[in-house]
């Protein structure tokens, strides 16, 4: 008696999962579709995603340099730090999302994955070990400093291209909110006393 099974290698619809396909890439990286329906012509489309991509790079690798912060933190500041990190890591996490789709509807490809992120990133890479807070902290600052700067640049970028939706998401969504962190980074890089001041000298 022959043994029936139920095919996956037809195009005919069928109950077995297909396993292990594979396929051209639909759109290669750098590459914006050729209309979209924005009104926005296909050289600012890919000036803008090719600026966005960078900024993408940048916010992905700040992103996983708050959660390397928040594990390997220590010290007295441990407990403090360790939330802080981790709050600026889910923000950062979803200015990502917010670039990454900004240049999908772009028409766009976002860079993704971490070998490629590594590569186009800005920022310098981190020892794979713990390093003390005050290194964390300035790590962390001048990462922020390289994305900041970016953002200026690319909002007027946007402005002058006539794509104020990118300028309103780079100032509204990736700037203010970097600034805001940069300021409760750097809060805790003022030698202020813990315990003690010194006290005020009698004037004669
Ligand atoms: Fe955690």
């Amino acid at each position: 008696m022959s043994k029936k099974t139920v095919s996956g290698n037809s195009h005919k619809p069928s109950a077995q999962p297909r396993f292990h396909q594979s396929a051209r890439e639909l759109q290669p990286f750098g590459t914006v579709t050729a209309t979209m329906p924005l009104q926005l012509e296909e050289p600012v489309r890919l000036e803008m995603t090719e600026q966005l991509n960078q900024l993408l790079a940048d916010t992905i690798t700040l992103r996983d340099l708050y959660k390397k912060s928040h594990w390997q933190v220590s010290g007295p500041t441990f407990y403090q730090l360790h939330l802080l990190f981790d709050k600026h890591y889910g923000e950062q996490n979803e200015i990502v999302d917010t670039i990454a789709e900004r240049i999908q509807l772009l028409g766009g490809v976002t860079i993704a994955m971490a070998a490629d992120v590594a590569e186009l990133t800005r920022i310098p890479r981190p020892p794979k070990g713990r390093e003390e807070v005050p290194v964390q902290l300035s790590r962390l600052l001048d990462a922020h400093q390289i994305i900041i700067t970016q953002c200026r640049e690319l909002a007027e970028l946007a402005n002058k291209l006539g794509d104020p939706g990118t300028n309103d998401l780079v100032v509204s969504d990736v700037l203010r909110p970097s600034e805001l962190q940069v300021w409760f980074l750097s809060e805790h890089l003022v030698n202020a006393p813990l315990v003690e001041v010194e006290p005020l000298k009698e004037s004669a």
